[in-house]
């Protein structure tokens, strides 16, 4: 039997954090699907379409991870796919309670597949995109946070902010 896991998010965009949780399940599962899932309580600066491009440019050589797009319950998408798993990054206890709300609740729509928690490496400690977009808004180096071709789709994306807002 093929073990699958997803590995939902928004992404918006993707960091070097969920570049190295995404890499690091790919050692544990067969096939790891991550997954562009709608946050509603999130407004995402990037299309579905442009983070996939985003993800798609950072795993190249990790032949049993493949990406697709939510517009639904990841409960029910988890069961289509007959994945066992669903892959988070932990950060700090900060992000417990949430991540341990969303478990719980996905269990009871799917019993099915187990959350499985992996502990951010320490340098990535303190990485979110909201930080990252943040400080790229308010012309920080962002180097160090995200990929090149990331770097270049937020930066094309504040210039043009910045020119609308003239
Ligand atoms: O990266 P995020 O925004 O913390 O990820 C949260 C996400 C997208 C995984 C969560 O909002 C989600 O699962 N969205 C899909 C819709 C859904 O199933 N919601 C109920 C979760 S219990």
């Amino acid at each position: 039997m093929e073990r699958i896991a997803v590995c939902p998010g928004s992404f918006d965009p993707v960091t070097y954090g969920h570049l190295d949780i995404i890499k690091r399940a790919s050692l544990l599962f067969d096939k790891v699907i991550v997954l562009i899932s709608a946050n509603p309580s999130k407004k995402p600066s990037f299309s579905a379409a442009e983070r996939m491009m985003m993800i798609e440019a950072n795993i190249k050589g990790y032949d049993n991870v493949v990406i697709d797009i939510l517009d639904g319950l990841l409960a029910d998408y988890v069961k289509n796919v007959g994945a066992i798993a669903i892959v988070k990054g932990l950060r700090a206890v900060s992000d417990f309670e949430y991540e341990f709300q969303m478990a719980l609740a996905n269990k009871k729509l799917y019993s099915g597949a187990e959350t499985v928690f992996l502990t951010t490496s320490s340098e990535n400690m303190y990485l979110s995109s909201s930080v990252v977009k943040q400080i790229a808004q308010f012309g920080g180096d962002i180097n160090h946070f995200v990929p090149e071709c990331v770097l270049d789709f937020i930066s094309q994306r504040l210039v043009v902010k910045e020119k609308s807002n003239e």
